[in-house]
């Protein structure tokens, strides 16, 4: 069987990242259009990056209002500035998943000319401007992926843009940026990640090259994440977890998500929990029902990462990878849907609803376990 797979053509990783980047920066052309969020440009990592724009003679122009998750308003309102001067010659994002994923639909409105409302659901084709990532945080993966959801503010709903075009032509994953996030960013955008590689490796779509980034990932969140909760500023730490943020986002590019980002989205987009929470809520209910469709790749996995010993027989290991999930989200203090707050009976109310969209999104199908809608009602049921 053969295999395609799509990644960045440039990657930058570990310590001074950027400074290695600077040469190759140059060759994007001579004006960027920075987009980033109002914290970001805050606490002066905007700053840092426009710096290295100077000293290489970037011109520049940045816009920092992608204040949370995208809508297609923020979208709208960054395509009128960049039109405002209209000569830049590539886009370039800094900050978490948002400024990321809001750049790759900038890019899509600019290039298609069309309303992001009507952007939706088709394969965007080739777009007009190169695009630099640079993550801020180490979950989203979004600097490596094809994906940008965008919030449609008229109709209450996430428009999913994808097309191998948008993933950006350059990844900058610089460890530093990430040491102001807080324990639970920390927490959560790295179980985001965990999720990514755990899901791309036991998906029907998984192939040699993820396989092997989803280990290495799955193997250093398990050690790393631990340590950086408990110390933001662990230097080792903050590389190995930004560096299995890209490997899971490569790994989601190329053999997708499975059961447990289907679920998550849903309750995303009506209870407004942050997305790697409810994927963590998520985590170890979902791979309890689906190890025993593929008591052979949860073993191979364990026992690659280590968790399981090698004589120890699919099934036994597949448990322990299981356990050991579960451990890992207990060390970061996960809470459950009643702990966060969420209200039993509304939650209740519109499971049926959330089961649909998980099953429409056609994620839960690349579970290797078959999996019908009333699996998924129980285990959104289960979550109590
Ligand atoms: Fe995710």
């Amino acid at each position: 069987m053969g295999y395609r797979f799509v990644a960045p053509n440039e990657m930058f990783t570990g310590e001074n990242a950027l400074q290695l980047a600077k040469e190759s920066i140059k060759n994007y052309g001579k004006k960027a259009f920075v987009i980033t969020g109002p914290n970001v440009n805050k606490i002066g990592i905007a700053k840092e990056v426009t710096n290295v724009l100077d000293e290489v003679g970037i011109k520049y122009r940045v816009f920092d209002k992608i204040t949370g998750e995208p809508t297609d308003e923020m979208i709208d309102l960054a395509v009128e500035e960049f039109k405002e001067e209209n000569d830049f010659d590539f886009l370039l994002a800094v900050g978490g998943g948002s400024p990321i994923d809001s750049m790759k639909a900038i890019n899509a409105v600019l290039s298609l000319n069309k309303n992001i409302d009507n952007c939706s659901g088709e394969e965007i084709g080739k777009v007009k401007y190169p695009m630099i990532a640079i993550p801020t945080t180490a979950g989203t993966g979004s600097e490596a992926t094809k994906f940008t959801i965008i919030t449609d503010t008229k109709n209450n709903v996430k428009m999913l843009l994808k097309g191998d075009s948008l993933v950006p032509n350059m990844a900058i994953v610089e460890p530093k940026f990430t040491y102001t996030s807080g324990q639970n960013v920390t927490a959560f955008t790295a179980l985001d990640a965990f999720c990514h590689a755990s899901e791309a490796y036991t998906s029907r779509k998984s192939q040699p090259l993820t396989e092997s980034l989803s280990v290495s990932a799955v193997k250093n969140i398990f050690q790393y994440l631990p340590i950086a909760y408990e110390n933001g500023n662990d230097k080792v730490a903050r590389e190995k977890l930004s560096v299995a943020s890209l490997q899971g986002g490569l790994c989601i590019n190329n053999s997708s998500v499975t059961l447990i980002h289907g679920m998550s989205r849903p309750i995303g987009a009506l209870f407004h929990i942050p997305h790697g929470l409810s994927n963590a809520m998520l985590l170890p209910h979902c791979f309890e029902f689906a190890i025993d469709g593929a008591y052979e790749k949860f073993g191979k996995l364990a026992k690659e990462c280590m968790i399981a010993d090698k004589g120890d027989s699919d099934i036994i290991a597949s448990e322990k990878f299981v356990a050991k999930v579960k451990e890992l989200c207990a060390i970061c203090n996960i809470p459950t849907l009643k702990e966060y707050g969420v209200d039993k009976a509304e939650f209740e109310k519109y499971i049926d609803k959330m089961a649909t969209d998980a099953l429409e999104s056609g994620s839960p199908q690349n579970t290797i376990k078959e999996c019908t809608k009333e699996n998924i009602v129980a285990i959104y049921n289960g979550l109590w």
